[in-house]
């Protein structure tokens, strides 16, 4: 019975990580953007986005937590801390080790970011377009339910939300940059 409930722990505690990660990447791309319309401020953006990047960390401890302890995996506080040490699917569980550790220091980074400097934090804020993908790749591989109809749903909308605000991220960018143009050119 408890294995059941860490097996339960370990996939839903997972699959609410991810989602809060999607969520988090979507909010820092339109924080970036700059989006803001009626009702939605500016500073909504960033507050989700840094609210949700800490829930997303307390899932994704307990994912981990539920993950090592689970007997039937047996998988051992090893290969949860050292990429490729996993027995069980290694590529897999590496995948989700190597996302686990870019997420752990762009929130360490980012709650010392006046200590850091600005160019330090930038630079390892750049990584999360490494992290998400990562993280991606491990629910696909080491997930039992990522071939399932509605757990491919789940998996078709994280797509859909990060490409949709990577889009509106990278079409603002070049906005500015032709506005930018234009002004030095007069
Ligand atoms: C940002 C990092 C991570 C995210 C977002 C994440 C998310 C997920 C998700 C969504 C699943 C699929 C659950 C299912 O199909 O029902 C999964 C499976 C799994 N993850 Fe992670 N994970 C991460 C890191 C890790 C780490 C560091 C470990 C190391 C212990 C790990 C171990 C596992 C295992 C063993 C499974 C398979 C569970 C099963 O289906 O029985 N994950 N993960």
């Amino acid at each position: 019975m408890s294995d059941q409930i860490l097996w339960f722990a370990a996939r839903g505690a997972g699959i609410v990580s991810l989602l809060m990660l999607t969520a988090s990447v979507a909010f820092g791309l339109v924080t970036v953007a700059r989006f803001q319309a009626a009702g939605w401020p500016r500073l909504f953006n960033y507050e989700m986005h840094r609210r949700v990047s800490l829930l997303s960390t307390a899932f994704l401890a307990t994912h981990v937590l539920a993950a090592v302890m689970d007997p039937y995996l047996r998988l051992g506080l090893g290969a949860a801390l050292v990429p490729f040490a996993s027995s069980w699917k290694p590529v897999p569980v590496a995948l989700g080790v190597i996302s686990m550790y870019l997420l752990v220091a762009l929130i360490a980074t980012s709650l010392l970011r006046r200590h850091l400097g600005q160019r330090a934090w930038r630079l390892v804020h750049w990584t999360s377009y490494l992290m998400w993908p990562l993280a991606f790749a491990h629910t696909l591989t080491a997930g039992s339910d990522a071939m399932a109809p509605w757990m491919l749903g789940v998996e078709a909308a994280a797509i859909a939300v990060v490409a949709g605000a990577a889009t509106w991220r990278w079409v603002d960018r070049g906005a500015t940059m032709v506005l930018g143009a234009r002004a030095l050119a007069r």
